[in-house]
């Protein structure tokens, strides 16, 4: 892309990550485009509370990545744990496309099984974690909100009142979690109240909240 063209688009708001074509996240780069998520930092907790636990992992533990964008988060763990089986999901082919792109430069596409559907509906064995960055904006907020503009509309707009997405995932977590199992999901800093639903949908599963450094709800963890 020519200087010119690149300050032009710059100047429209196409984010930066985009025009440079990447995104780093968790100290690695990742190829993005405008088919995937630009990864966010706070995502990176979701790294952080994984690995916190990675002493206690069964051999070949199973983790899942609902919603794998660039693969960004499949992708760290499965450099970080070179023993655990990975699988990614996500609706969007376009979005698979990109992951499969950066696993093979990081040469982990063969521990990586990447499959296209709705949320957890193709996988077909029990797993020990399921994590997940689904959509979980409000679709009249994403409106409003013009820095989100470039970025795919279904990488961001949540179902309902933005928690219907997550709110279905907890619907079909059960049956495919091993027990003791484990589920990390990132949620909205107004999204707390997802840990009544989440108690009410798994009966008998430990729910709180990972908070931020502001004091803010951004992990639902949840252990059956
Ligand atoms: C917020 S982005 C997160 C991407 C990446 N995990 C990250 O953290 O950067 C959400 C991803 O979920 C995918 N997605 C949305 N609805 C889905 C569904 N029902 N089933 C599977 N994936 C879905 C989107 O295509 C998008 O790639």
């Amino acid at each position: 892309m020519e200087f010119a063209d690149w300050t032009r688009r710059r100047s429209q708001g196409v984010p930066l990550a985009y025009l440079r074509q990447w995104q780093e996240f968790f100290g690695r780069r990742f190829f993005v485009d405008q088919r995937v998520l630009i990864p966010r930092p706070e995502t990176e907790l979701l790294i952080e509370e994984t690995l916190r636990f990675a002493p206690d992992f069964p051999e070949n533990v199973r983790i899942i990545d609902v919603g794998t964008g660039s693969g960004c988060v499949a992708i760290s763990l499965a450099l970080e744990l070179p023993k655990a089986q990975l699988f990614a999901t996500d609706i969007s082919p376009d979005a698979l496309t990109v992951a499969e792109r950066n696993a093979n430069a990081f040469k982990v596409h063969d521990r990586i099984c990447f499959l296209t559907g709705d949320l957890l509906i193709p996988i077909q064995q029990k797993v020990d974690w399921i994590l997940a960055n689904l959509p979980y904006v409000a679709a009249q907020r994403w409106q409003q909100e013009l820095s989100l503009a470039y970025e795919p509309r279904a990488a961001l707009v949540g179902e309902g009142d933005g928690t219907g997405t997550i709110c279905r995932l907890l619907r079909q977590a059960l049956p495919l979690l091993n027990h003791p199992g484990r589920m990390l999901l990132e949620i909205g800093e107004d999204q707390g109240g997802l840990v009544k639903k989440a108690q009410s949908l798994l009966p008998g599963a430990e729910v709180d909240l990972l908070l931020d450094l502001a004091g803010l709800p951004r992990l639902l963890r949840i252990v059956v």
